[in-house]
């Protein structure tokens, strides 16, 4: 299933350059399973076209309250009630400040008025327009309402100059909306924690010991989770992969660095989910001059153990209860036998147990095939998708979250 199937999206394009990239936030939505409804102000048609939305979303685009009004079965009221969430991208200093004051002199207006979704706004406008305090202060407004801001980013505006105007990137306001339709399903209100990627272990200032970890199964974890609610945070070795918006990102290059972040994370979070590949090992010296080549005797490099960080963490929070705790197991032979080792060893709730020697599967790929090992027995799932190995993951750590507080309910 895909992430945002059959999810009710209302999309208010308004008039400015960077009505041209909803058009790439649409498309985004249709690739995620979403309906998605297109409503535009008269000034964004002169941008863009309602055809380039219709033919996208393959659904008629709003343009006109009257001529709505006209077919009785869309009232000018009706794309608000059924919608689950309304985006506003981008969001003209004209629309926010028409907002702000409750105005709904056209369809996007009478939507935003009439819904009980949440709303999402992305501004986009001249640095000094967005700097103005009318402006700053329409936006509180409606932050105090309960509307989620995407704050536009700093960079080159559309008069040539840079400043902070420009819209977010269409990925990341999608994620941030992603997040908020999550606020409907399992995880929502909970506080998840996840660790992603290889740690890289320095040598000298330009060398480091990493190893093979692209990051995706983390991530995917930390993105299924945001898509269920939960507030994420996200801490992670160096990757390639681009940041999930909606979560909070925190960058942890060595296991040292990885154990500072984790600690005080865990603290008041339901759920730790360790997908790092923690560096078992690191340079016993860490020299801070470049080393020369050592062309005759070559170099040895003595290496000391990492603290096990998931260990570390059971010892602190196991017994506490939360946050419950799932580790990786990365495994070329007796998958199962192994991860339950891990499992009794570091004192976790659930060990995912992948096959690194199967096609398709372990580190660098898109999917993954894996069995969850936790008490309650074990369950082999087939090669998946990461992110549906992630919504796996995230079923059973559900699981015992809920047997979890049910237990600290009755104590
Ligand atoms: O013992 P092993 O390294 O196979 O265990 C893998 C699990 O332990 C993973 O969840 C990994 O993130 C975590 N780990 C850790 N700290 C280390 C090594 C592994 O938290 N130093």
């Amino acid at each position: 299933m895909l992430p945002l199937q059959d999810r009710r999206v209302v999309l208010g394009v308004t008039g400015g350059i960077a009505a041209y990239k909803a058009v790439e936030i649409a498309s985004q939505f249709v690739k995620l399973g979403a309906d998605v409804d297109v409503v535009m102000t008269a000034a964004a048609q002169q941008f863009v076209l309602p055809l380039t939305f219709q033919s996208l979303t393959k659904r008629p685009v709003v343009v006109d309250m009257f001529h709505l009004l006209a077919e009785m079965h869309i009232g000018h009221v009706s794309l608000g009630e059924r919608a689950e969430v309304v985006l506003i991208a981008p969001a003209t200093a004209n629309t926010i400040a028409k907002l702000a004051s409750g105005l709904a002199d056209d369809m996007l207006g009478s939507t935003v008025l009439a819904t009980r979704a949440p709303v999402v706004l992305a501004p986009a406008m001249n640095d000094l327009m967005y700097e103005n305090q009318v402006t700053q202060e329409n936006l509180g407004r409606l932050r105090a309402r309960g509307f989620t801001i995407v704050e536009p980013e700093y960079g080159r505006l559309a008069e040539g100059k840079m400043g902070k105007g420009r819209l977010a990137e269409p990925r990341v306001i999608v994620d941030i909306v992603r997040g908020v339709l999550g606020r409907t399903r399992d995880w929502a209100g909970k506080r998840v924690v996840v660790t992603a990627g290889g740690t890289q272990e320095p040598i000298d200032p330009v060398r480091y010991l990493t190893n093979r970890s692209s990051g995706r199964m983390g991530y995917a974890i930390a993105e299924a989770a945001r898509d269920r609610g939960a507030a994420v945070t996200l801490i992670s070795g160096l990757s390639s992969l681009p940041r999930p918006g909606g979560v909070e990102f925190v960058l942890a290059r060595s296991a040292a660095e990885m154990l500072e972040q984790v600690m005080p994370a865990c603290d008041g979070a339901d759920l730790l989910v360790m997908a790092a590949a923690v560096a078992d090992f690191r340079a016993a010296e860490v020299s801070t001059q470049k080393l020369k080549k050592f062309e005759e005797e070559g170099l040895v490099l003595r290496l000391v153990r990492n603290p096990d960080i998931l260990k570390l963490a059971a010892e602190r929070y196991g017994p506490l209860g939360l946050p419950v705790l799932v580790g990786f197991a990365a495994e070329s032979e007796n998958l199962v036998a192994n991860a339950r080792l891990k499992l009794a060893g570091k004192k976790v709730d659930l060990v995912v147990a992948n096959d690194i020697t199967a096609p398709g599967s372990g580190f660098g790929t898109e999917t993954n095939k894996v069995v969850l090992v936790h008490q309650g027995g074990e369950e082999e799932l087939p090669l998946l998708p990461k992110y549906d190995v992630a919504m796996r993951v995230l079923d059973v750590a559900r699981q015992i979250l809920s047997e979890r507080e049910q237990g600290r309910a009755r104590r």
